[in-house]
Formats: structure tokens, C-alpha cells, sequence
């Protein structure tokens, strides 16, 4: 790992971020407002409050049980909010049921992954390919293939065969079919090997130049090697929301998180 990839790919975006941060009152591409969400009477997420603009790579931290997966599965209408705010580009989606948030440009890559067991990696992606032509898809499978060549030497096998790694690939490349305008990744390198940590990385900062991205971790360095600005969950609440190196430097940060 060098230095040049870590800020390298940053730079321009965080560019572009802060200028739409600071355009002042431009509605950001996500906006999700003091969001409560139940399991039965426990109350996973107390008021979770965070803003993603057009663009920008954010991180969501916080340690293991701290509702990160809840923030974004609440997102996207899996776990539902009880109340609160989410609008995606400037329209209110947290009453829509899940596949309606997803047909709007909203993608999960879920901690588990969930690859479809008995369908090969292609069949993976064409069950999430939109039904039009592929000359008029942005990820058309080809171009899949072309930006993942891990999956393209198994494009044939069954999806539950792939090792973890293929298995995170290809749920980030089912996720892409579905043409997405807002990616959330989460976990995207739990259990996997640190070469295919790197991968997912430089994959991560290549996906950033078209799409915005929203990813969680349970500790800072992957996270902000590849994110411009962060929040930190814990039991619930945000309690911490920064840069990415204003997040590195801070010494208060480290006792919100696991040890990395
Ligand atoms: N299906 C569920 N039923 C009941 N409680 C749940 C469920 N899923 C999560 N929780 C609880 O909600 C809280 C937040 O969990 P969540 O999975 O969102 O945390 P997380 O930050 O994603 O953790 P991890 O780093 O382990 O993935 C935890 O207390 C957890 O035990
Ligand atoms: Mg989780």
C-alpha cells in the first residue's frame, strides 16, 4: 500500500464535495433526519441524522452492534424506520417498500452478501440487470465482466462456489446492474483476505468517479482511505461526524471504535 493511493483519488472529489457542501442549501442526494428504528421494543436507532451529497464517498464507523448495518438497511426500507426522514434526491422515500427504493437508484451491497445459491455468476447478474437492451444499460454484463475479471473466469459457476472474495465481487457487481446512483456497501471487507481488501479498494476509488458511494466499517483505516468525510455510530446516535483527516488525527475517535 502506498501513499499515492491513498490520496490520490480523494483529492479531486473532496474538491467537488466541499464546493457542494458549501453551495449552501443544495438538497443532497441523500438526507436522512433523526431516524428511529425498533426490533420489537429495542431501540436500535436513536435519531440517526446524516447527509450524502452527489459525489462524495462517506463512511459510516462505529464498533460491532453500534447500527450501522440498521442505518442502512432503514435506508433502503429492509428494516423500516418508525419515524424520521429519508429523501433521496429531494424526494421522501422511508414509507416506500424496499424494491420501489431500489428502482429508484438506491443499492445494498448487505454484510452477508446473499449471492444467489443454484444460479451461476452470470444468472447472479442478469436476475438484477434491468430488462432493456444491453446497448442501453450503463453496466451491461460485458462491461461487468470487463471491470471485474475475477468474475469473468468463473462467469459459469454456481455463485454459493465462489470464494468470499468472488462473493463480495459479485454482490457489488449485481448491485452496479441495477444501475445505481447511490451505492451502500456495508462491511464490503469483512472476513476477506487483504489482498482482496486492496482490490475492493481500488475498486471502491475507480466506482467513486460515477458513483456515489455510502460505506461502513468497523475501524477507521480502510474507511478513510477510500471516504472524504465520516460519522461514527455508537449504541444507535451518531456521536462524532468529520473529514476524513480530521477523523484520523483526532485521538477521541479511536475510544469509539474497535481496535483496528
Ligand atoms: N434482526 C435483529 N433483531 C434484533 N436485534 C437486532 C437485529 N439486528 C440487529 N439488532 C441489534 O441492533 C443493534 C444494531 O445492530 P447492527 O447490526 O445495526 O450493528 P452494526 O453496527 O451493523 O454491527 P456489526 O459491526 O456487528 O455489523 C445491535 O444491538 C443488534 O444486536
Ligand atoms: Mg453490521
Amino acid at each position: 500500500m502506498t501513499d499515492a493511493t491513498t490520496s490520490s483519488p480523494g483529492a479531486g472529489r473532496e474538491r467537488a464535495a466541499a464546493a457542494a457542501a458549501t453551495r449552501g442549501g443544495d438538497e443532497p442526494l441523500l438526507f436522512v433526519e433523526d431516524l428511529h428504528t425498533y426490533y420489537g421494543e429495542s431501540h436500535a436507532l436513536q435519531g440517526v441524522s446524516l447527509r450524502v451529497h452527489a459525489g462524495e464517498v462517506v463512511c459510516l464507523l462505529g464498533r460491532n452492534g453500534a447500527g450501522k448495518s440498521t442505518t442502512l438497511n432503514s435506508i433502503v426500507g429492509l428494516t423500516p424506520a418508525r419515524s424520521g426522514t429519508v429523501r433521496f434526491d429531494g424526494e421522501e422515500i422511508r414509507r416506500l417498500p424496499a424494491h420501489r427504493i431500489a428502482r429508484r437508484g438506491l443499492a445494498l451491497v448487505p454484510e452477508d452478501r446473499r449471492i444467489f445459491a443454484g444460479l451461476s455468476v452470470t444468472e447472479n447478474l442478469e436476475v438484477a440487470s434491468p430488462a432493456r437492451p444491453a446497448r442501453e444499460r450503463r453496466w451491461p454484463i460485458e462491461r461487468i465482466f470487463d471491470e471485474f475479471p475475477m468474475l469473468a473466469e468463473v462467469r459459469e459457476q454456481d455463485g454459493a462456489t465462489l470464494s468470499g472474495g468472488q462473493q463480495q465481487m459479485l454482490a457489488i457487481a449485481r448491485a452496479l446492474a441495477g444501475e445505481p446512483r447511490l451505492l451502500l456497501l456495508d462491511e464490503p471487507n469483512e472476513g476477506l483476505a487483504p489482498v482482496i481488501v486492496q482490490q475492493i479498494g481500488t475498486l471502491i476509488d475507480r466506482l467513486a468517479e460515477t458513483t456515489t458511494i455510502v460505506l461502513t466499517d468497523q475501524s477507521v483505516r480502510f474507511a478513510l482511505r477510500h471516504a472524504q468525510r465520516g460519522y461514527i455510530l455508537q449504541k444507535g446516535r451518531i456521536v462524532y461526524e468529520g473529514g476524513a483527516q480530521q477523523i484520523a488525527q483526532d485521538p477521541d475517535v479511536q475510544r469509539y471504535l474497535a481496535v483496528a
